[in-house]
């Protein structure tokens, strides 16, 4: 099965509002030359406060090329949670994906494996899709535990969710050793990693769900880097931090990835 490619930016903590409708607005004029069926899904996780506006621009400009994430959200609806913001909440943003896990919050901010698994069901539950993040710290990998930590990531992420839901989720591999510091994971290993992630996903969900789930790459990603990345048999795309800040750049990566 054609499994339909992803290239999804991730802001991080960057851009005002303004600086955030500048952005998508620059991206979507980027994007006007290539027909929506050319192109492979492509989406942006701005931070909260910009979710709403970038949503306006993106309705304004009515092009249905660029989707919406949020970075997060928190899978209780609503209550005493001082600061979260629901999953219900980032839709009435009117988000399409949700960013959960990545290894950033699990670092500064405590994401267990538990919560991840309870914001993946969440999300799920409100029609939205997640994009799931797992990787490896450089001390794993020398160690030799780079598989086994990650199939505990799968398995935890994923557990009790039925395998329809799991077609539909995406998967980002994110090395931790890769983000943001200009190395990129070796382009065979990267697809080994997540050929591995395929077959943990089968043995949990079967092998209609592994054949169907999006498993992306991230870290370092740039224009240099996409399309070895993108020639690979189980890579589907690309999480993009630093390089996702410039229309032009995540533009690059958006053809590199048609
Ligand atoms: P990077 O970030 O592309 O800047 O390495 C990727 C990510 O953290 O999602």
């Amino acid at each position: 099965m054609a499994r339909k490619p992803i290239i999804a930016g991730n802001w991080k903590m960057h851009k005002f509002q303004a600086e955030s409708v500048e952005l998508v607005n620059a991206l979507m004029a980027e994007l006007k030359p290539i027909e929506k069926t050319e192109l492979p899904e492509v989406v942006v996780a701005p931070v909260f406060t910009s979710l709403h506006v970038v949503r306006k621009a993106m309705d304004d400009c009515g092009c249905g090329k660029v989707k919406l994430a949020a970075q997060n959200c928190y899978y209780e609806a609503q209550g005493a949670y001082t600061g979260e913001v629901s999953t219900e909440m980032v839709k009435d943003a009117g988000v399409d994906y949700v960013i959960i896990g990545h290894s950033e919050r699990r670092q500064y901010f405590g994401e267990t494996d538990e919560m991840i698994n309870k914001k993946a069901k969440a999300i799920l539950a409100n029609d939205l899709l997640p994009i799931i993040c797992c990787g490896e710290t450089l001390e794993q990998r020398e160690a030799g535990v780079t598989d086994s930590h990650i199939e505990s990531q799968i398995r935890a992420a994923l557990d009790g969710i039925s395998a329809d839901d799991v077609a539909k989720s995406v998967i980002a591999y994110e090395p931790i050793w890769a983000i943001g510091t200009g190395k990129t994971c070796d382009s065979d290993e990267a697809n080994r990693v997540i050929a591995m992630i395929r077959n943990v996903v089968k043995s949990v969900a079967g092998e209609a769900a592994a054949d169907a789930i999006r498993i992306l790459y991230g870290g370092s990603v740039k224009p240099e880097t996409i399309e070895e990345q993108m020639a690979k048999s189980d890579i589907d795309g690309a999480l993009v931090g630093g390089a996702s800040l410039k229309a032009d750049s995540f533009a690059k990566i958006v053809r590199g990835a048609m």
